[in-house]
């Protein structure tokens, strides 16, 4: 487990990019105030994931809108499926890693 940001970094219903390791992570804030994390680099032409619209199940990547589940990463329109994190809240701080 490691801290890689705060909370307040996202507005609530965005992403935001971190790096970690040399690796690149999107940490989406659900309105509900629960956080997913995925790959940052979309998968099928390298958009942004964390710029992309997100409700309380997918994100659609904004240059071509395909869609993933933010929890489990499975693919909704028929590309390679997300590699997601398992992440969580502490107070202020983004937490990767398992608790
Ligand atoms: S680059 Fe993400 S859907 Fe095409």
């Amino acid at each position: 487990m490691r801290a890689i940001g705060t909370v307040d970094e996202i507005p609530p219903g965005e992403g935001r990019t971190f790096a970690v390791d040399g690796q690149m992570i999107a940490v989406f804030r659900l309105r509900d105030g629960s956080l997913r994390a995925t790959q940052a680099v979309c998968p099928h032409k390298g958009g942004p994931l964390a710029d992309g619209q997100i409700d309380r199940k997918q994100v659609l990547c904004p240059l071509h809108l395909n869609a993933w589940d933010l929890t489990t990463g499975c693919s909704l329109s028929g590309q390679p499926d997300l590699a997601v994190y398992p992440v969580h809240a502490d107070d202020n701080k983004i937490i990767l890693g398992d608790a």
